[in-house]
């Protein structure tokens, strides 16, 4: 018969089982089937070019890592202390020269063979890409990323936190960092540039981290082999609602692309299903709640003059709000509840947010989110 062990002994299996079950959920969380966010995925050529040095950056560590350890593990066995040793200390030896410039020696080929191909891959990507890249100004603001098809073709569209690329075409993107000013009249203008904050614009499929910084224009380039919604996030602390700076690139058929562009590029849409729609469209556009919204806000089809555009550029611009798939920085879906919520107060929803809470009334609540779930 087993003997009973004592309490503390139970305990301590309890422990240790407790300890690898640990062990194993760690090791299992590493065998899910989505990897939306992973730069070891790479979904395009460039991200591949970049997984590819990694890969050899990681094969030559791994080489490292087994013959430094392999080499302790053998000291560990070969040299341990042995009963008939009779406590002597073993024979003390050092500065070998031979030793010595072999282990200097070796590391620093490794470095270099490590660093030609980095600054290789660092060059070939850096720059505007050949061939006939779409052109895209990115501004990082807090706390949210804004996308403007600069090119030709682009015919200026504006959008936010959703940018939509063709398929297969280098995405060249010129990357800034704004803030709003706040001036005397309450209304801000697009700050300077030396007003920004750090971003850092991250799709992990598409291609690796670049920071952008006040002051200087950064450059990036993207692409995808395939449709799909990459998720992306802004990967430098930021401010308050930093983890609240998440962005999706839309990756879409060449010609499903050219569709959305030009359906992006015409004005609002002002024919409304419902009265409660258009109540929204006449507050929005009004010389009381409408000011507030219209300091900030662009919603093409109603706009104003002079500096006031500039303003319009401190939040995200409206005009195609409802075909989008998620506000407030991508981490709201575009849904009744939400926006509701979002009109009623901002800050509690993303803290640190341009936009003050307004003060509305229900009524209007629901009148103004029934306008922007029009804005298809
Ligand atoms: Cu922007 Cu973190």
């Amino acid at each position: 018969m087993r003997p009973q062990g004592s309490h503390r002994e139970q305990r301590r299996l309890r422990r240790s089982w407790f300890g690898w079950v640990i062990v194993a959920g760690l090791i299992l969380s590493a065998c899910a089937q989505d990897y939306p966010q992973s730069a070891l995925d790479p979904a395009g050529p460039i991200a591949r070019q970049q997984d590819n040095l990694w890969n050899l950056v990681f094969v030559i560590a791994i080489v490292v890592f087994v013959l430094v350890q392999g080499a302790i593990i053998y000291a560990l066995f070969r040299f341990r202390e042995r009963k008939d040793d009779d406590g002597q200390i073993p024979k003390q030896v050092a500065g070998n020269t031979k030793l010595e410039i072999l282990w200097t020696a070796i590391p620093a080929l490794i470095l270099v063979g490590v660093a030609i191909p980095t600054v290789q891959t660092i060059f070939e990507l850096a720059g505007r890409p050949d061939g006939d890249p779409l052109e895209v100004r990115v501004v990082g603001k807090q706390y949210f990323w804004e996308f403007e098809y600069t090119g030709d073709e682009g015919q200026g569209v504006i959008t936010a936190t959703e940018l939509h690329i063709p398929t297969d075409r280098p995405v060249y993107l010129t990357m800034e960092s704004r803030s709003a000013v706040v001036t005397d009249t309450g209304a801000g203008a697009e700050g300077e540039a030396r007003n920004g904050v750090i971003h850092s614009f991250w799709v992990p499929r598409l291609a690796g981290k670049q920071d952008v910084v006040a002051g200087h224009v950064r450059e990036l380039t993207i692409q995808a082999d395939e449709p799909g919604r990459y998720p992306g996030a802004c990967a430098e602390f930021c401010g308050l609602s930093h983890a609240r700076m998440r962005f999706y690139v839309e990756a879409q058929e060449p010609a499903e692309f050219e569709d959305w562009l030009a359906d992006q590029a015409e004005p609002a849409v002002a024919d409304f299903d419902t009265e409660l729609a258009a109540e929204g469209e006449r507050l929005v556009s009004s010389d009381t709640i409408g000011q507030q919204c219209i300091a900030c806000h662009a919603i093409d089809g109603y706009d104003t003059e002079g500096e006031q555009v500039a303003n319009q550029r401190i939040g995200p611009n409206l005009t195609h709000f409802a075909s989008r798939e998620t506000f407030a920085g991508g981490f709201l879906p575009i849904n009744e509840e939400n926006v509701q919520a979002w009109l009623d107060n901002p800050q509690a929803l993303k803290p640190g947010a341009q936009m003050p809470r307004l003060g509305l009334t229900p009524d209007q609540i629901d009148a103004i989110t029934a306008y922007l779930l029009s804005l298809e």
